[in-house]
């Protein structure tokens, strides 16, 4: 336990381990900067309408882990427990309404009150991506590739592609009755939140994890056969475009995703890497309900988790960080008050020009800064003493190879760079 533990479900993030993180999400921008998409940016909190109204008020990310509280003047908000809820919120502002294609993608901390468990936190960060706007097949498509490219980029292997269709909303009232028909005759076997879906929401009892309904699910009816021919179409559309790619991908009729605004395809990312939590990314074509708008925002994109993905990176012992080369740092050492002024003067300087510069407090023993230098891994240390820069010179040491010179200042920026 960690003398200082932030709360349960949240974690920091200290510099050794930021590099991995930036890995992310350079390649993130690498990767989708190629499909043509922007960065947004939107606020981590949000009026709480938007996420009931947009995520569907049966989801349980609404009812039980929204992090909700009253701002001042006793507004409902909500820290953003997803991220497109609050980009299609933003995307009101141009003309998606109208047909107009928007494409953006999105970096940050998400919030949901989880019971926190490994690759489960209550701060978690994703990156996604929105293609907003249009309907076709050829976006659910490309956007599938396109996460395929990401995690590619990032050395991820043996990753699992589900798909399904969850058709329109004038598809399921039949599909759904014959579920429920179905259930019902097996209601004596199912678990209680089961019993309690086949009431309420009946296609929640698909991605239930329980072994008893498990077998149950097993033999649920072709339900997606029940869909009109259009929807059927419009899956069959999205599949041959992805065999042209030659992407393999795994049909499965129980991935149903936890969202109510999900219509067409719906997709995820397993890792036999992680544990019990092994959903790296998931996403889908959705139409997007938002307060006070007659018309849904439709759009289809997906987000990964970040902390999964180190998981699944690290699991596979990719190097955390993707080998980002770390800038090579110059130690300057000072022995005396006149090499104080030298010092301070020099380390702004080299700084100024980009190079990495660690010192010491003025007055430590040589022995204390050189500990010093090694902490910071060095590649080399310039030791100036007062005597030395009276004759115009300071000693540059090659702390890799440890040999070490006298060299005249005026060649000493000279010399430094070809050690680094
Ligand atoms: P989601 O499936 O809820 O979808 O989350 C996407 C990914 O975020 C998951 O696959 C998982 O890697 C990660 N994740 C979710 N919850 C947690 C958690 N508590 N701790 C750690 N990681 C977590 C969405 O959020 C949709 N907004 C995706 C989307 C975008 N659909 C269309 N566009």
């Amino acid at each position: 336990m960690a003398k200082s533990a932030p709360l349960p479900g949240t974690s920091d993030i200290f510099p050794a381990e930021v590099g991995a993180w930036r890995f992310l999400e350079d390649t993130a921008r690498s990767v989708f900067g190629r499909f043509n998409y922007g960065e947004l940016r939107t606020p981590i909190f949000e009026a709480t309408e938007v996420f009931q109204r947009g995520l569907g008020d049966e989801t349980e990310v609404v009812q039980k882990e929204m992090y909700t509280f009253e701002d001042r003047g006793g507004r409902s908000v909500t820290l953003r427990p997803e991220g497109t809820a609050g980009a299609m919120r933003a995307l009101l502002n141009t003309d998606v309404l109208n047909g107009v294609e928007q494409r953006v993608f999105y970096i940050g901390p998400m919030f949901r009150g989880e019971r926190p468990a490994a690759g489960r936190r209550r701060q978690f960060h994703q990156v996604g991506v929105e293609n907003v706007g249009r309907i076709a097949p050829e976006l659910d498509a490309e956007t599938i590739a396109m996460l395929l490219d990401f995690l590619e980029a990032l050395g991820i292997t043996g990753a699992t592609l589900k798909l399904n269709t969850r058709g329109v909303a004038s598809d399921r009232p039949a599909a759904a009755a014959a579920l429920k028909e179905y259930f019902t005759k097996h209601v004596d076997s199912l678990c209680e939140d089961c019993r309690k879906r086949l009431q309420g929401n009946v296609w929640r009892i698909l991605d239930c994890k329980v072994d008893s309904c498990r077998d149950i699910i097993a033999d649920v009816p072709d339900y997606a056969g029940m869909f009109s021919e259009s929807s059927r179409e419009y899956f069959q559309e999205v599949c041959k475009r992805l065999d042209w790619l030659g992407i393999k991908y795994e049909i499965d009729p129980f991935l149903v995703r936890g969202l109510d605004y999900y219509v067409h395809t719906v997709f995820e990312i397993t890792h036999p890497g992680l544990g019990a939590q092994n959903a790296i990314a998931g996403g889908g074509r959705y139409e997007l309900h938002l307060p006070g708008e007659s018309k849904p925002v439709v759009g289809v994109g997906f987000a990964a988790g970040m902390e999964r993905l180190l998981m699944v990176r690290e699991a596979l012992n990719l190097p955390p960080d993707g080998n980002l080369q770390q800038p090579k740092c110059v130690f300057i050492a000072a022995l005396g008050e006149a090499a104080e002024e030298f010092k301070f003067k020099l380390a702004s300087q080299l700084r100024r020009q980009g190079v990495t510069v660690a010192t010491e407090l003025a007055g430590k023993s040589l022995k204390a800064q050189m500990r010093s230098a090694n902490r910071v891994n060095a590649a080399c240390a310039v030791i100036a003493g007062d005597e030395e820069l009276q004759k115009g010179v300071a000693v540059l040491r090659d702390l890799a190879g440890g040999e070490q010179k006298e060299v005249a200042l005026s060649c000493l920026n000279e010399e430094i760079s070809k050690l680094l």
